[in-house]
C-alpha cells in the first residue's frame, strides 16, 4: 500500500497524474483543490470561508485542509494514496506526518514535476472541461474534434475554473514558490524526494513516474 505526495507548481500535472495512477493502480486520488471546489460549489461552511481566497490565489488554512485531508485518509483504509496539491506549507507537510502516523501509514515517495512556468500559465488560461462528464480540454493543445461538443458524451456544456485567468495563476505560482517550495528539502532530508521532468508528454511523464513506483528509478 503505496502512499506517495505530488509536488509541482499550478498546472503542473499533478491532477492528470494522479488521475492516471487512480486508474492505473488502483490507488485514491486526495486532491485538496478538489474537495475545496466541492465544498464552495455545495455552498458548505468550509466552502463559504474558502471561496474568496481561492479566487485571489491564496492558500486556504492549513488546518481546514488537513482536516479535510484526514477525512479522507480514514475513507481510503486499505487503499494507497496519491496526495494531489497537499501539502503545500511546511505546516502541512507536518500535520501530514501525524495524520500518516495515527493511520499505520508512512510517505515512500515525494514526486516532484519539473516545469517550466511560463508555459504553465498558458496550459492553465486555456483550459477547461465538459461540464457533464469532467473531460478535459484545452483552447489550443486539446480542442473538442468537433467545436463546442464534447468528444466523450455529446454535451455542449463546459465550464472554466474561476482561478484560470492569468493574474490569479501570477499569484498561485508566487504563493508556491514562498510556500511549497521551502517544504522540498523536508522530504529531500529523508530521501524521499524524487523529479521527473514534468515538461514531457503526459504518457512520458507517467512512464517517469511508473518508474519511481516500480523501484527501477
Ligand atoms: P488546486 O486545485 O490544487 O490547483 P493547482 O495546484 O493550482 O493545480 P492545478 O489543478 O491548476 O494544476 P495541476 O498541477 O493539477 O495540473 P493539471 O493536471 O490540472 O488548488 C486550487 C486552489 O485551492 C489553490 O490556489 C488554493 O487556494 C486552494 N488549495 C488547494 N489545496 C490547498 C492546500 N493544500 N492548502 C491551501 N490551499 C489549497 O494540468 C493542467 C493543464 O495542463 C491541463 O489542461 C492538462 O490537460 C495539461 N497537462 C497536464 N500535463 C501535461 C503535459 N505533460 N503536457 C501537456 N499538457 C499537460
Amino acid at each position: 500500500m503505496m502512499n506517495i505526495i505530488l509536488l509541482g507548481p499550478p498546472g503542473a500535472g499533478k491532477g492528470t497524474q494522479a488521475a492516471l495512477l487512480q486508474a492505473n493502480r488502483g490507488m485514491i486520488q486526495l486532491s485538496t483543490g478538489d474537495m475545496l471546489r466541492a465544498a464552495v460549489a455545495a455552498g458548505t461552511p468550509i466552502g463559504l470561508k474558502a471561496k474568496s481566497v481561492m479566487e485571489k490565489g491564496e492558500l486556504v488554512s492549513d488546518t481546514i485542509v488537513s482536516a479535510l485531508i484526514g477525512e479522507r485518509l480514514d475513507e481510503a483504509a486499505g487503499a494507497g494514496v496519491i496526495f494531489d496539491g497537499f501539502p503545500r506549507t511546511l505546516h502541512q507537510a507536518e500535520a501530514l506526518d501525524i495524520l500518516l502516523g495515527q493511520r499505520d501509514r508512512h510517505l515512500d515517495y515525494v514526486i516532484e514535476l519539473e516545469v517550466d512556468e511560463e508555459a504553465l500559465v498558458k496550459r492553465i488560461i486555456g483550459r477547461f472541461s465538459c461540464a457533464k462528464c469532467g473531460a478535459n480540454y484545452h483552447d489550443s493543445f486539446h480542442p473538442p474534434r468537433v467545436p463546442g461538443v464534447c468528444d466523450i458524451c455529446g454535451s455542449t456544456e463546459f465550464r472554466r475554473r474561476p482561478d484560470d485567468n492569468e493574474a490569479t495563476v501570477r499569484t498561485r505560482m508566487a504563493e508556491y514558490r514562498a510556500k511549497t517550495e521551502p517544504i522540498l528539502p523536508f522530504y529531500a532530508d529523508r530521501g524521499l524526494l524524487r523529479r521527473v521532468a514534468g515538461m514531457a508528454p503526459v504518457e512520458d511523464v507517467a512512464a517517469q513516474i511508473d518508474a519511481i513506483l516500480d523501484g527501477k528509478s
